[in-house]
């Protein structure tokens, strides 16, 4: 069989459900509902055919010079990728030898064993507590270490504090996921400055309104990025990506005007399924973690809301089988779900 052997038991990361229709309301993966800026279709617009005729730029220098003005970093300190996931892909090729650990929170994002599993390393669950929160142990005996935060599905952010606790216990390097920090508190970048083994992962795919396009980043010490600009693919973005995440990224105005009426939308559907009997958990990012009032059944609404079109997502499992992620919409969209959820909760 030419097959690697390795392969046969690997399992394919899931990723949510990607219906169509008219009337679908999609609240299962964590998109934005809003669409990127305007300025990203300007730049669409003016792409040539010179641009579609050559390579793209292979480390997307333009796209790198701004992310690292835009966050106070040199551009040597970053690494533009085709989506986040590649970036955490890159770190378990990167520093991780043959055979070495991976940790990360469970739950946290699922993607980490699948990638941990291609590597052919060992994953290290940490599992956190049924409220969801965790103590940091006092060895975290891996090689590489992926932090959620804020953390998915939770929503929940761990302190500043916590995770210097972290950082300081684990020997090897610690990869700080901030996927969903623009509707969070806090950033971790200051970090940056202090440990030269903590890497920090962003993307467009959550506040830039840019799932469609495939970008993120990583940021870091110009050493570690060295390691990782050998490894990736010559032109891992293409001219697409590159313009559009520039267009995105000159215009901060528009992302964070988005992010804010998503916190908004968030807080007061926070409130409204609180006032239903819910536990919702304090969200740092655009979905919530909600729990079932007791005697219902999460998997039953889940599905109920399915079948009229609603997609949310449910996590099966000792720890989250009671819970619904849910992403935050616009506020008509959350008025629709709330309404639909308080049909199918008759019948459920
Ligand atoms: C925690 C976390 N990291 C990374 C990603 C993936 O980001 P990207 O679309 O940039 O690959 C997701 C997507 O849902 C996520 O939840």
């Amino acid at each position: 069989m030419p097959i690697r052997k390795s392969i046969d038991p690997l399992h394919a990361y899931v990723p949510g459900e990607q219906p169509s229709g008219q009337n679908l309301l999609k609240l299962n993966t964590n998109e934005n509902a809003y669409p990127p800026s305007p300025k990203v279709f300007e730049a669409l617009g003016n792409l040539t055919a010179d641009d579609l005729r050559k390579y793209p730029q292979p480390t997307g220098k333009d796209l790198c010079d701004a992310i690292a003005e835009l966050h106070g970093l040199a551009p040597e300190q970053v690494l533009v990728t085709n989506g986040s996931d590649e970036a955490l892909a890159l770190c378990t090729r990167a520093f991780c030898e043959h055979g070495g650990r991976i940790g990360y929170m469970k739950p946290s994002y699922s993607l980490y064993p699948v990638l941990s599993d291609i590597a052919e390393l060992e994953s290290v669950e940490f599992p956190l507590e049924s409220d969801f929160s965790w103590q940091v142990p006092e060895a975290v005996d891996v090689d590489f270490f992926f932090l959620t935060q804020p953390n998915a599905p939770t929503s929940l952010a761990m302190s500043a504090d916590q995770i210097e606790t972290l950082i300081q216990r684990c020997p090897g390097g610690v990869l700080i996921d901030e996927a969903y920090v623009d509707f969070a508190e806090e950033s971790m970048l200051p970090l940056l400055k202090k440990y030269d083994n903590v890497l920090i992962s962003r993307t467009f795919s959550k506040s830039y309104s840019l799932a469609g396009i495939r970008l993120g980043y990583l940021m870091g010490s110009a050493k570690w990025m060295e390691a990782l600009y050998k490894i990736k693919d010559s032109y891992n973005t293409d001219v697409f990506a590159q313009r559009v995440g520039l267009a995105a990224v000159k215009d901060q105005a528009w992302m964070q005007q988005n992010a804010t009426a998503i916190r908004g939308t968030r807080n007061r559907v926070t409130k409204a399924l609180t006032g239903l009997g819910f536990s919702v958990l304090p969200s740092q990012t655009n979905f919530l973690f909600a729990k079932v009032p007791s005697g219902e059944d999460a998997q039953g609404i889940f599905e109920s809301l399915r079948k009229r079109e609603i997609f949310v997502r449910y996590f099966p499992g000792e720890l989250t089988g009671e819970y619904l992620r849910i992403t935050i919409g616009t506020d008509e969209q959350m008025d629709r779900f709330l309404s639909e959820l308080a049909t199918v909760r008759k019948y459920v």
